[in-house]
Protein backbone atom coordinates (compact mmCIF):
# COMPACT_ATOMS: atom_id res chain seq x y z
CA UNK A 1 0.00 0.00 0.00
CA UNK A 2 1.03 3.58 -1.07
CA UNK A 3 0.04 6.78 0.32
CA UNK A 4 1.52 10.67 0.76
CA UNK A 5 1.39 11.12 4.04
CA UNK A 6 0.59 8.56 7.03
CA UNK A 7 -0.44 9.63 10.26
CA UNK A 8 0.16 7.89 13.38
CA UNK A 9 -3.06 8.60 16.13
CA UNK A 10 -6.53 9.59 15.77
CA UNK A 11 -6.93 11.93 18.61
CA UNK A 12 -8.01 15.55 17.77
CA UNK A 13 -4.46 16.22 16.12
CA UNK A 14 -4.28 13.48 13.95
CA UNK A 15 -8.12 13.42 12.33
CA UNK A 16 -7.72 17.46 12.74
CA UNK A 17 -4.60 17.09 10.08
CA UNK A 18 -5.99 14.29 8.50
CA UNK A 19 -9.68 16.26 7.68
CA UNK A 20 -7.51 19.30 6.13
CA UNK A 21 -5.41 16.74 4.52
CA UNK A 22 -8.26 15.50 2.65
CA UNK A 23 -10.25 18.46 2.07
CA UNK A 24 -7.10 20.30 -0.12
CA UNK A 25 -6.79 17.20 -1.81
CA UNK A 26 -3.64 15.37 -0.31
CA UNK A 27 -3.94 11.19 0.53
CA UNK A 28 -3.41 10.05 4.04
CA UNK A 29 -3.73 6.84 5.89
CA UNK A 30 -4.46 7.72 10.05
CA UNK A 31 -2.94 4.50 12.39
CA UNK A 32 -4.93 4.40 15.51
CA UNK A 33 -4.26 1.76 18.64
CA UNK A 34 -7.41 1.87 19.96
CA UNK A 35 -11.03 1.22 19.23
CA UNK A 36 -13.40 4.48 18.69
CA UNK A 37 -15.35 3.56 21.94
CA UNK A 38 -12.26 4.29 23.46
CA UNK A 39 -11.01 7.12 22.31
CA UNK A 40 -14.10 8.62 22.97
CA UNK A 41 -14.14 7.88 26.61
CA UNK A 42 -11.31 9.61 27.55
CA UNK A 43 -12.57 12.84 29.08
CA UNK A 44 -10.06 16.24 28.67
CA UNK A 45 -10.19 19.28 27.53
CA UNK A 46 -13.04 21.77 27.35
CA UNK A 47 -12.37 24.76 26.19
CA UNK A 48 -11.31 25.72 22.67
CA UNK A 49 -10.08 29.40 21.54
CA UNK A 50 -10.87 31.33 18.84
CA UNK A 51 -8.49 30.05 16.49
CA UNK A 52 -9.39 26.25 17.11
CA UNK A 53 -13.23 27.66 16.19
CA UNK A 54 -11.94 28.86 13.07
CA UNK A 55 -9.71 25.90 12.14
CA UNK A 56 -13.12 23.24 12.93
CA UNK A 57 -14.97 25.92 10.42
CA UNK A 58 -12.44 25.85 7.83
CA UNK A 59 -12.52 21.56 8.31
CA UNK A 60 -15.97 21.69 7.88
CA UNK A 61 -16.51 20.41 11.39
CA UNK A 62 -18.46 22.93 12.94
CA UNK A 63 -22.16 22.81 12.51
CA UNK A 64 -22.49 21.07 15.83
CA UNK A 65 -20.02 22.94 17.72
CA UNK A 66 -21.83 26.17 16.43
CA UNK A 67 -25.13 24.69 17.57
CA UNK A 68 -24.29 23.33 21.21
CA UNK A 69 -21.22 24.73 22.17
CA UNK A 70 -21.13 27.73 24.76
CA UNK A 71 -19.60 30.99 23.86
CA UNK A 72 -17.98 32.62 26.98
CA UNK A 73 -16.82 36.09 27.35
CA UNK A 74 -15.05 35.87 30.86
CA UNK A 75 -14.17 33.88 33.58
CA UNK A 76 -13.28 34.45 37.83
CA UNK A 77 -9.63 34.07 39.24
CA UNK A 78 -9.95 33.09 43.13
CA UNK A 79 -7.13 33.66 45.40
CA UNK A 80 -7.30 33.58 49.29
CA UNK A 81 -10.23 36.50 49.40
CA UNK A 82 -9.28 38.30 45.99
CA UNK A 83 -11.73 37.36 43.89
CA UNK A 84 -11.97 38.98 39.95
CA UNK A 85 -13.47 38.48 36.92
CA UNK A 86 -11.60 38.36 33.45
CA UNK A 87 -13.37 40.19 31.06
CA UNK A 88 -12.31 38.30 27.92
CA UNK A 89 -14.26 40.13 25.49
CA UNK A 90 -13.58 43.79 27.01
CA UNK A 91 -10.09 43.14 27.50
CA UNK A 92 -9.17 41.57 23.80
CA UNK A 93 -11.54 43.73 21.96
CA UNK A 94 -14.07 40.99 21.43
CA UNK A 95 -12.28 38.38 21.00
CA UNK A 96 -13.96 35.10 23.49
CA UNK A 97 -13.59 31.24 23.69
CA UNK A 98 -15.77 28.39 23.19
CA UNK A 99 -16.69 25.64 25.92
CA UNK A 100 -17.29 22.60 23.66
CA UNK A 101 -15.35 19.15 24.76
CA UNK A 102 -12.69 17.65 23.57
CA UNK A 103 -14.84 14.40 23.10
CA UNK A 104 -16.93 16.23 20.91
CA UNK A 105 -14.92 17.50 18.73
CA UNK A 106 -13.19 14.20 18.35
CA UNK A 107 -16.81 12.70 17.43
CA UNK A 108 -17.89 15.40 14.91
CA UNK A 109 -13.84 14.70 12.99
CA UNK A 110 -14.80 10.79 13.62
CA UNK A 111 -18.40 11.19 11.96
CA UNK A 112 -16.58 13.46 9.29
CA UNK A 113 -14.05 10.81 8.66
CA UNK A 114 -16.59 8.40 8.58
CA UNK A 115 -19.27 9.93 5.53
CA UNK A 116 -16.31 10.52 3.29
CA UNK A 117 -15.40 6.88 3.97
CA UNK A 118 -11.64 8.43 5.66
CA UNK A 119 -8.92 5.82 5.71
CA UNK A 120 -8.62 5.41 9.85
CA UNK A 121 -7.48 1.90 10.43
CA UNK A 122 -8.43 1.35 14.44
CA UNK A 123 -6.69 -1.13 16.71
CA UNK A 124 -3.30 -1.08 14.50
CA UNK A 125 -0.71 -2.48 16.80
CA UNK A 126 2.98 -2.21 16.62
CA UNK A 127 3.04 0.38 14.67
CA UNK A 128 6.48 1.28 13.18
CA UNK A 129 7.89 4.45 11.73
CA UNK A 130 10.70 3.41 9.50
CA UNK A 131 13.22 5.21 7.48
CA UNK A 132 11.99 8.80 7.73
CA UNK A 133 15.60 10.06 7.23
CA UNK A 134 16.23 8.60 4.58
CA UNK A 135 14.45 8.20 0.66
CA UNK A 136 12.11 5.79 1.76
CA UNK A 137 9.98 6.42 4.55
CA UNK A 138 7.22 3.81 5.21
CA UNK A 139 5.36 2.56 8.35
CA UNK A 140 4.72 -0.93 9.48
CA UNK A 141 1.79 -2.21 11.17
CA UNK A 142 -0.05 -5.59 12.32
CA UNK A 143 -3.93 -6.16 12.18
CA UNK A 144 -6.05 -9.01 13.07
CA UNK A 145 -2.59 -11.38 13.02
CA UNK A 146 -1.68 -9.77 9.77
CA UNK A 147 1.43 -7.49 9.17
CA UNK A 148 1.09 -4.59 6.47
CA UNK A 149 3.03 -1.89 5.64
CA UNK A 150 2.50 1.47 4.14
CA UNK A 151 4.94 3.60 1.66
CA UNK A 152 4.71 6.81 1.75
CA UNK A 153 6.09 10.49 1.73
CA UNK A 154 6.06 11.43 4.99
CA UNK A 155 4.87 10.59 8.52
CA UNK A 156 3.23 12.70 11.17
CA UNK A 157 3.44 11.78 14.28
CA UNK A 158 -0.24 12.54 16.11
CA UNK A 159 -0.22 9.37 19.24
CA UNK A 160 0.32 11.59 22.50
CA UNK A 161 3.27 11.68 25.25
CA UNK A 162 3.68 7.66 25.26
CA UNK A 163 2.82 7.53 21.25
CA UNK A 164 5.73 5.58 19.18
CA UNK A 165 6.80 8.49 16.81
CA UNK A 166 9.03 10.54 19.62
CA UNK A 167 9.89 7.42 20.80
CA UNK A 168 11.24 6.14 17.46
CA UNK A 169 13.80 9.56 17.44
CA UNK A 170 17.37 8.51 18.23
CA UNK A 171 18.54 9.95 21.82
CA UNK A 172 20.90 12.25 19.91
CA UNK A 173 18.66 13.80 17.88
CA UNK A 174 16.12 14.87 20.17
CA UNK A 175 16.44 17.26 23.25
CA UNK A 176 13.70 17.36 25.61
CA UNK A 177 12.67 19.95 28.44
CA UNK A 178 10.57 19.12 31.36
CA UNK A 179 9.44 20.03 34.67
CA UNK A 180 6.83 17.50 36.47
CA UNK A 181 4.06 19.02 39.47
CA UNK A 182 3.61 17.36 42.61
CA UNK A 183 0.50 17.37 42.24
CA UNK A 184 -2.65 15.88 39.60
CA UNK A 185 -6.21 17.30 38.89
CA UNK A 186 -8.88 14.89 40.01
CA UNK A 187 -11.57 15.19 37.94
CA UNK A 188 -15.82 15.11 37.82
CA UNK A 189 -18.05 14.84 35.62
CA UNK A 190 -21.87 14.81 36.52
CA UNK A 191 -25.23 15.52 35.01
CA UNK A 192 -25.98 18.64 37.31
CA UNK A 193 -26.43 22.21 36.45
CA UNK A 194 -22.79 24.46 36.60
CA UNK A 195 -22.35 26.63 39.62
CA UNK A 196 -22.05 29.65 37.27
CA UNK A 197 -22.54 30.41 33.61
CA UNK A 198 -18.82 31.28 33.81
CA UNK A 199 -15.72 28.91 34.84
CA UNK A 200 -14.50 29.57 37.91
CA UNK A 201 -10.61 29.16 38.91
CA UNK A 202 -10.00 29.12 42.81
CA UNK A 203 -6.66 28.66 44.59
CA UNK A 204 -7.84 27.92 48.50
CA UNK A 205 -5.36 26.92 51.37
CA UNK A 206 -6.42 23.47 50.75
CA UNK A 207 -5.57 23.75 47.19
CA UNK A 208 -6.72 24.00 43.22
CA UNK A 209 -10.17 23.86 42.54
CA UNK A 210 -11.58 24.65 38.98
CA UNK A 211 -15.75 24.75 37.84
CA UNK A 212 -16.36 23.95 34.28
CA UNK A 213 -19.01 22.74 32.33
CA UNK A 214 -19.78 20.86 29.10
CA UNK A 215 -23.01 21.95 28.94
CA UNK A 216 -25.88 23.76 30.83
CA UNK A 217 -26.78 20.58 32.32
CA UNK A 218 -23.59 18.77 32.38
CA UNK A 219 -20.81 19.95 35.12
CA UNK A 220 -17.37 19.42 34.62
CA UNK A 221 -15.30 19.94 38.11
CA UNK A 222 -11.61 19.60 39.24
CA UNK A 223 -9.75 19.74 42.56
CA UNK A 224 -5.61 19.84 43.42
CA UNK A 225 -4.70 16.30 44.80
CA UNK A 226 -1.12 15.40 45.48
CA UNK A 227 0.87 12.95 43.28
CA UNK A 228 -0.07 8.80 43.86
CA UNK A 229 -3.54 9.70 45.13
CA UNK A 230 -6.06 6.68 44.46
CA UNK A 231 -9.04 8.01 42.91
CA UNK A 232 -10.63 5.18 44.48
CA UNK A 233 -9.86 7.22 48.13
CA UNK A 234 -12.19 10.18 47.13
CA UNK A 235 -15.98 9.14 47.48
CA UNK A 236 -18.05 11.48 45.00
CA UNK A 237 -19.70 12.80 48.42
CA UNK A 238 -15.99 13.49 50.02
CA UNK A 239 -15.45 15.69 46.28
CA UNK A 240 -18.47 17.65 46.47
CA UNK A 241 -17.52 18.58 50.04
CA UNK A 242 -14.17 19.28 49.13
CA UNK A 243 -15.26 21.67 46.30
CA UNK A 244 -17.69 23.94 48.60
CA UNK A 245 -14.56 24.59 50.72
CA UNK A 246 -12.47 25.33 47.65
CA UNK A 247 -14.97 27.45 45.76
CA UNK A 248 -15.89 29.79 48.48
CA UNK A 249 -19.02 29.94 50.78
CA UNK A 250 -20.89 32.03 47.58
CA UNK A 251 -20.37 28.73 45.32
CA UNK A 252 -20.56 26.57 48.41
CA UNK A 253 -24.76 28.03 48.46
CA UNK A 254 -25.58 27.29 44.94
CA UNK A 255 -23.42 24.32 43.78
CA UNK A 256 -25.80 21.69 42.78
CA UNK A 257 -24.36 18.07 43.38
CA UNK A 258 -25.18 14.55 42.15
CA UNK A 259 -23.54 11.68 41.18
CA UNK A 260 -20.51 11.02 39.32
CA UNK A 261 -20.53 9.36 35.31
CA UNK A 262 -16.76 9.80 35.02
CA UNK A 263 -14.21 10.71 37.80
CA UNK A 264 -10.13 10.30 36.95
CA UNK A 265 -6.53 12.07 38.02
CA UNK A 266 -4.66 13.44 35.48
CA UNK A 267 -0.62 14.21 36.36
CA UNK A 268 0.31 17.63 35.95
CA UNK A 269 3.36 18.09 33.24
CA UNK A 270 5.49 20.67 31.68
CA UNK A 271 7.20 19.12 28.25
CA UNK A 272 8.88 20.21 25.08
CA UNK A 273 10.44 18.37 22.86
CA UNK A 274 12.94 19.92 20.25
CA UNK A 275 12.84 20.20 17.20
CA UNK A 276 9.65 18.77 16.06
CA UNK A 277 10.76 17.04 12.77
CA UNK A 278 13.39 14.52 11.69
CA UNK A 279 13.62 14.18 8.02
CA UNK A 280 10.65 12.76 6.67
CA UNK A 281 8.65 12.50 10.61
CA UNK A 282 7.10 15.65 12.17
CA UNK A 283 5.96 15.61 15.73
CA UNK A 284 2.43 17.06 16.29
CA UNK A 285 -0.04 17.84 19.79
CA UNK A 286 0.86 15.50 22.67
CA UNK A 287 3.40 13.61 20.72
CA UNK A 288 5.94 17.25 21.12
CA UNK A 289 4.75 18.36 23.91
CA UNK A 290 2.86 18.99 27.17
CA UNK A 291 1.13 21.93 29.43
CA UNK A 292 -0.68 21.63 32.59
CA UNK A 293 -4.40 21.75 32.22
CA UNK A 294 -4.17 25.17 34.01
CA UNK A 295 -5.28 27.84 31.07
CA UNK A 296 -6.88 24.87 28.74
CA UNK A 297 -3.94 25.22 26.41
CA UNK A 298 -3.21 21.42 25.15
CA UNK A 299 -5.59 20.39 23.16
CA UNK A 300 -5.43 24.19 21.34
CA UNK A 301 -1.62 23.96 20.94
CA UNK A 302 -2.37 20.95 19.21
CA UNK A 303 -4.50 22.70 16.88
CA UNK A 304 -1.84 25.55 15.99
CA UNK A 305 0.65 22.53 15.46
CA UNK A 306 -1.45 21.38 12.89
CA UNK A 307 -2.59 24.49 11.68
CA UNK A 308 1.74 25.00 10.67
CA UNK A 309 1.52 21.95 9.64
CA UNK A 310 -1.31 21.07 7.23
CA UNK A 311 -0.32 24.21 5.73
CA UNK A 312 3.29 23.07 5.30
CA UNK A 313 2.12 19.77 3.61
CA UNK A 314 -0.37 21.52 1.27
CA UNK A 315 2.08 24.03 -0.22
CA UNK A 316 4.35 21.03 -0.55
CA UNK A 317 1.75 19.04 -2.65
CA UNK A 318 0.20 21.87 -4.10
CA UNK A 319 3.45 24.51 -5.03
CA UNK A 320 6.07 22.08 -4.95
CA UNK A 321 7.90 24.17 -2.13
CA UNK A 322 9.64 22.39 1.05
CA UNK A 323 9.49 25.67 2.75
CA UNK A 324 6.46 25.07 5.09
CA UNK A 325 7.95 21.95 6.08
CA UNK A 326 11.53 23.38 6.41
CA UNK A 327 10.18 26.55 8.98
CA UNK A 328 7.23 23.83 10.71
CA UNK A 329 9.26 23.10 13.80
CA UNK A 330 10.57 26.85 14.22
CA UNK A 331 6.93 28.05 13.79
CA UNK A 332 5.29 25.64 15.57
CA UNK A 333 7.91 25.83 18.67
CA UNK A 334 7.66 29.74 19.27
CA UNK A 335 4.06 29.52 19.55
CA UNK A 336 4.43 26.33 21.83
CA UNK A 337 7.07 27.64 24.15
CA UNK A 338 4.52 31.18 24.19
CA UNK A 339 2.00 28.38 25.93
CA UNK A 340 4.00 26.65 27.99
CA UNK A 341 5.20 29.68 29.80
CA UNK A 342 1.29 30.84 30.26
CA UNK A 343 0.28 27.94 31.44
CA UNK A 344 3.04 27.10 33.89
CA UNK A 345 2.66 30.91 35.41
CA UNK A 346 -1.07 30.09 36.05
CA UNK A 347 -0.21 26.80 37.73
CA UNK A 348 2.04 29.01 39.83
CA UNK A 349 -0.61 31.37 40.53
CA UNK A 350 -3.32 28.85 41.22
CA UNK A 351 -2.25 26.01 43.30
CA UNK A 352 -1.10 24.95 46.65
CA UNK A 353 2.89 23.78 46.64
CA UNK A 354 3.85 23.17 49.85
CA UNK A 355 7.30 22.38 49.78
CA UNK A 356 7.74 26.16 48.10
CA UNK A 357 6.67 27.34 52.25
CA UNK A 358 5.18 31.00 52.55
CA UNK A 359 7.32 32.99 50.43
CA UNK A 360 5.45 31.52 47.25
CA UNK A 361 2.19 32.16 49.32
CA UNK A 362 2.93 35.99 48.82
CA UNK A 363 4.10 35.97 45.58
CA UNK A 364 0.55 34.15 44.95
CA UNK A 365 -0.95 37.39 46.51
CA UNK A 366 0.94 40.01 44.85
CA UNK A 367 0.33 38.22 41.68
CA UNK A 368 -3.48 38.57 42.36
CA UNK A 369 -2.79 41.82 43.90
CA UNK A 370 -1.19 43.07 40.83
CA UNK A 371 -3.64 41.43 38.27
CA UNK A 372 -6.95 43.62 39.98
CA UNK A 373 -4.89 46.51 39.89
CA UNK A 374 -3.43 46.54 36.57
CA UNK A 375 -5.61 46.70 33.11
CA UNK A 376 -1.76 46.06 31.63
CA UNK A 377 -1.58 42.76 33.55
CA UNK A 378 -5.49 41.90 32.84
CA UNK A 379 -4.87 42.53 29.15
CA UNK A 380 -1.77 40.41 28.75
CA UNK A 381 -3.85 37.62 30.87
CA UNK A 382 -6.70 37.30 28.36
CA UNK A 383 -4.64 37.33 25.18
CA UNK A 384 -3.42 34.68 26.25
CA UNK A 385 -6.34 32.68 28.03
CA UNK A 386 -7.89 33.34 24.51
CA UNK A 387 -4.94 32.78 22.28
CA UNK A 388 -2.38 34.11 20.74
CA UNK A 389 -1.90 34.42 17.15
CA UNK A 390 -1.46 31.70 14.93
P1 LIG B 1 -4.01 12.44 22.15
O1 LIG B 1 -5.36 12.98 22.43
O2 LIG B 1 -3.24 11.82 23.24
O3 LIG B 1 -4.18 11.40 20.96
C1 LIG B 1 -3.15 10.52 20.57
C2 LIG B 1 -3.74 9.29 19.92
O4 LIG B 1 -2.68 8.45 19.48
C3 LIG B 1 -4.57 8.47 20.90
O5 LIG B 1 -5.82 8.18 20.34
C4 LIG B 1 -3.72 7.22 21.15
O6 LIG B 1 -4.51 6.07 21.41
C5 LIG B 1 -2.96 7.11 19.83
N1 LIG B 1 -1.69 6.38 19.97
C6 LIG B 1 -0.79 6.43 20.97
N2 LIG B 1 0.23 5.62 20.74
C7 LIG B 1 0.00 5.03 19.55
C8 LIG B 1 0.71 4.08 18.78
N3 LIG B 1 1.87 3.57 19.21
N4 LIG B 1 0.17 3.68 17.60
C9 LIG B 1 -1.01 4.20 17.17
N5 LIG B 1 -1.73 5.10 17.87
C10 LIG B 1 -1.23 5.52 19.04
N6 LIG B 1 -6.04 19.80 27.92
C11 LIG B 1 -6.76 20.85 28.23
O7 LIG B 1 -6.62 21.88 27.56
N7 LIG B 1 -7.64 20.79 29.28
C12 LIG B 1 -7.81 19.64 30.03
O8 LIG B 1 -8.62 19.60 30.95
C13 LIG B 1 -7.06 18.52 29.73
N8 LIG B 1 -7.18 17.36 30.44
C14 LIG B 1 -6.38 16.29 30.10
C15 LIG B 1 -6.46 15.10 30.83
C16 LIG B 1 -5.63 14.01 30.51
C17 LIG B 1 -5.73 12.71 31.33
C18 LIG B 1 -4.71 14.11 29.44
C19 LIG B 1 -3.80 12.94 29.09
C20 LIG B 1 -4.67 15.30 28.71
C21 LIG B 1 -5.49 16.39 29.03
N9 LIG B 1 -5.45 17.59 28.32
C22 LIG B 1 -6.18 18.66 28.64
C23 LIG B 1 -4.62 17.75 27.18
C24 LIG B 1 -5.39 17.51 25.89
O9 LIG B 1 -6.38 16.57 26.10
C25 LIG B 1 -4.36 17.07 24.88
O10 LIG B 1 -3.49 18.17 24.66
C26 LIG B 1 -4.94 16.59 23.57
O11 LIG B 1 -5.61 15.36 23.76
C27 LIG B 1 -3.84 16.40 22.53
O12 LIG B 1 -4.34 15.75 21.41
P2 LIG B 1 -3.42 14.78 20.57
O13 LIG B 1 -4.29 14.32 19.44
O14 LIG B 1 -2.15 15.44 20.25
O15 LIG B 1 -3.06 13.57 21.54
C1 LIG C 1 -11.34 22.60 31.47
C2 LIG C 1 -10.06 22.20 31.58
C3 LIG C 1 -9.07 23.13 31.77
O1 LIG C 1 -7.79 22.76 31.86
C4 LIG C 1 -9.35 24.47 31.87
O2 LIG C 1 -8.36 25.35 32.08
C5 LIG C 1 -10.64 24.88 31.73
C6 LIG C 1 -11.65 23.93 31.54
C7 LIG C 1 -12.41 21.59 31.29
O3 LIG C 1 -12.10 20.40 31.18
O4 LIG C 1 -13.57 21.97 31.24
Amino acid sequence: MRTQVVIIGAGPSGLLLSQLLHLAGVDCVVLERRDPEYVLSRIRAGVLEQGMVDMLERADVSDRMRKEGLPHDGFTLSVADTRLRIDLKGLTGGKSVMVYGQTEVTRDLMDAHRARDGKVIYEASNVTPLDFNGPNPSVTYDKDGTSHEIACDFICGCDGFHGVSRASVPDGAITEYEKVYPFGWLGILSYVKPVDHELIYSNHPNGFALASMRSEKLSRYYIQVPTGTDVKAWSDDAIWDELKIRLGSEAADRIETGPSIEKSIAPLRSFVAEPLRFGRLMLAGDAGHIVPPTGAKGLNLAASDIHYLSEALIEFYGEKSAAGIDSYSQKALARIWKAERFSWWMTMLLHQFPDLGPFNARMQQADMDYLASSHAAQVSLAENYVGLPY
